[in-house]
């Protein structure tokens, strides 16, 4: 008896030790990370954008956008916030510049506001003012060793130009934004070597035309109810005029400023990774769609002229055509793919099953989807686990491999193409107390863990270039106003005052290739990690 209890015991603990090892080598696995893992000339920055951050929104000859227009519509923004203010970037640019210098970063990348720089679009003036404030920006970068990397849309435009052309369902926007796109290269190109046209055309396709949650709120069912739309066909619409726009204006850079600096540009995308729910092909097949629905659906036009044809395959004349002239101006557009991951999620396939959701249904589970594009149902939950610690944001959950399987497509895809990951960060939702906000180790090893993965991409042969946190500084995420926070810094209310969170100090010394000591950080086994 006693010898069977002893046996028990030695099994038990045998048991334990390796389960600890397991559990402490997948966390060592995981966030064991330095700087010189990464190519030298490797870009570490931080990213914002211009209505999130900037404020001043109607100053100094700016017009109104789409934004400042939509958040004063009650219930468009959960909080009944705006950009108005924002974090007053537009005032404090200097000591944002010395506080990303404070770092040691080699990378800023922010957007462009079309509305200060063009406030009624190719109909009026250049707004001096608003170009030199951009090349303040860009000067003070440079002097201190930081490269800027613009983006010329990051989801905002005059609201003169949705009320004349219609917004993007209109071609017309294309000339528009390619003067748009000209007036920044002349004024920029000669220091700006990294340009992204345009943030996120999947994303902001779908949620200003399919799910209205972005402006101008069109949609049908049952995706929304919304006064007018169509979800189904009126993405498609704008994520095409929005490609062709690209190709224009990426012509354009190329015949008349990329000899500047042999600069380089690109565009980006929201890169959610799938994986399948079950084994079963079926649901294996459907994460292969949501890849193709969602990344390849901007990037196939970009390199290879025309789109997945995955996407022909279910969408058919839906799916517009490009002729051939658009077709090889478009192929080989970009010099790099801007990969802005922040999470992986499961997928479903809705051929052979069916995937009715209702958002009430607990089934569900928070953060999924309602409505399903190319027969995939899309959901952070199986069975209610989630697929990775959820965090502020209802569909972005943990999950650091997903960084090194999205450059693995991406390489495979794209033979290669060169890589940068323009965002990446993790959110807290505002809490009361505001404990976790300034103490936000779960930033840290959300960033130590992703980075670890993207260097083992890189280890297998990604050209990865550059690496870019969201956000240098909390601000305004959209629809969820003020309550999501991902900055590196705190922005406390209502004096703006600029505060470093821990994630900082460690951005810091993960850049200067020193750790931050292990009385800061440490892992309870009970209650997870924790600060001191
Ligand atoms: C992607 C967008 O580019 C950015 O504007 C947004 O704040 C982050 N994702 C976080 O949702």
């Amino acid at each position: 008896m006693k010898k069977t209890k002893l046996k028990c015991f030695v099994s038990a603990t045998y048991f334990l030790i390796v389960f600890i090892s397991v559990v402490k080598s997948s966390i060592e696995e995981q966030t064991d990370v330095k700087r010189s893992d990464f190519p030298h000339g490797f870009l570490f920055g931080a990213a914002t954008s211009a209505y999130q951050v900037e404020g001043a929104f109607h100053e100094d000859g700016k017009s109104l956008s789409n934004w400042d227009v939509f958040c004063h519509v009650d219930g468009n923004v959960v909080d009944g916030s705006n950009g108005e203010i924002a974090d007053d970037h537009y005032h404090r640019f200097m000591e944002d510049i010395e506080i990303m210098e404070s770092l040691g970063l080699t990378a800023y990348r922010f957007s462009i506001s079309w509305s200060r720089v063009l406030p009624r679009g190719r109909l009026g003036e250049i707004n001096q003012i608003g170009i030199d404030f951009y090349s303040k920006i860009i000067d003070n970068l440079l002097l201190r060793g930081i490269q800027p990397f613009v983006s010329l849309f990051h989801f905002e435009f005059p609201q003169e130009l949705q009320e004349r052309f219609g917004g993007w369902l209109s071609p017309l926007m294309r000339e528009e934004y390619v003067y748009f796109a000209e007036v920044c290269f002349r004024s920029f190109a000669d220091r700006v070597k990294y340009w992204v046209t345009f943030n996120e055309i999947n994303l902001y396709s779908e949620f200003a035309y399919e799910k209205a949650m972005f402006p101008p709120l069109r949609c049908s069912p049952p995706f929304g109810d919304c006064a007018s739309g169509n979800s189904d066909v009126e993405p498609l619409t704008v994520a095409h005029n929005l490609l062709l726009a690209h190709g224009e204006a990426a012509k354009l850079y190329r015949e008349r400023f990329k000899s500047k600096l042999d600069g380089l540009l690109g565009i980006t995308m929201s890169a959610f990774m799938y994986v399948p729910l079950t084994a079963d092909e079926n649901d294996k097949e459907a994460a292969n769609r949501a890849m193709a629905f969602n990344v390849a659906w901007t990037l196939d036009p970009l390199v290879f002229g025309d789109y997945p044809p995955e996407m022909r395959r279910i969408h058919g004349s839906e799916l517009p055509i490009f002729s051939t002239e658009e077709s090889l101006m478009l192929s080989k557009s970009i010099d790099f793919i801007g990969i802005n991951h922040y999470t992986t999620l499961y997928a479903k396939d809705c051929i052979h099953s069916t995937c009715i959701c209702n958002v009430n249904d607990s089934s569900c589970g928070v953060g999924s989807d309602r409505a399903v594009r190319g027969f995939v149902y899309t959901s952070g939950y199986r069975d209610g686990v989630p697929i990775g610690e959820p965090t502020g944001m209802s569909r972005f959950f943990v999950v650091p491999s997903g960084m090194e399987a999205m450059v693995d497509y991406l390489r495979e895809r794209y033979n290669n193409m060169p890589m940068f990951v323009t965002e990446n960060g993790y959110s807290y939702p505002a809490d009361e107390d505001n404990s976790l906000q300034l103490h936000d180790v779960g930033r840290i090893l959300f960033h130590q863990s992703y980075l670890a993965h993207l260097a083992r991409a890189i280890r297998k042969g990604a050209d990865v270039r550059g690496y870019m946190v969201w956000s240098l500084m909390d601000n305004f995420e959209w629809n969820n106003g003020y309550g999501i926070k991902f900055g590196l810094y705190e922005i406390e209310q209502p004096t703006l005052k600029r505060t470093p969170k821990l994630s900082a100090t460690w951005y810091k010394d993960f850049l200067s290739n020193s750790t931050i000591s292990d009385a800061t950080i440490s892992y309870n086994h009970e209650s997870g990690l924790q600060s001191q």
